[in-house]
């Protein structure tokens, strides 16, 4: 009960995090290329402050959740007395995710905080150098989650 409670959260803050990666690269950014540079970075700056709040929460929910399972999954193996391995979807999950979180945090703490101090000092081209780092630490991010997304339910499914 408490592993599907685990999982169940798991995934969703996983649909929320990389479901948000995909609108903002597929579904804003092509619709707001047309604007002002003032406008369009002012309203980059505020969907992307409130889309990272909630990668704060989703983030973490992913890591505890995801480190929480192995510990019941290890500590049910070794009270049976066989010896704890993961599946090799598993470590790559693990690897890849903390990546994730990682760049996450950089993109979050380092270049989201330049550009919204750029933006406030109404400073542009910095704005625009600030935002075009964010775009690169995302599209990795979609990157990474797309290979375990694929890895792991795939693996699932076979
Ligand atoms: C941050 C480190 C992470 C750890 C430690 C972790 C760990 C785990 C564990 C132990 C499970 C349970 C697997 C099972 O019961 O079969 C799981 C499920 C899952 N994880 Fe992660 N995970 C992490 C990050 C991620 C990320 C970043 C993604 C996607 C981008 C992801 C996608 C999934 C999915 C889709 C499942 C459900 C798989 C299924 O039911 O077949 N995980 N994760």
């Amino acid at each position: 009960m408490l592993y599907a409670a685990l999982k169940t959260l798991h995934v969703l803050a996983i649909v929320a995090w990389v479901g948000g990666m995909f609108f903002v690269m597929l579904a804003l950014r092509p619709a707001v290329q047309s604007l002002e540079a003032p406008l369009r970075l002012t309203l980059m700056r505020d969907t992307l402050g409130r889309f990272f709040r909630m990668v704060n929460v989703a983030a973490a929910i992913t890591l505890v959740t995801g480190i929480w399972m192995i510990g019941r999954v290890a500590k049910a193996t070794v009270q049976s007395g066989a010896s704890f391995s993961m599946p090799a979807e598993w470590h790559l999950m693990t690897a890849l995710g903390i990546v994730m979180v990682l760049v996450y945090a950089v993109i979050r703490f380092r270049h989201f905080k330049a550009m919204d101090r750029a933006v406030t000092a109404q400073e542009w081209p910095a704005a625009g150098a600030a935002l075009a780092r964010i775009r690169m630490g995302v599209h990795l991010n979609a990157g990474l989650a797309l290979v375990i997304l694929v890895v792991v339910v795939w693996g699932g499914a076979t």
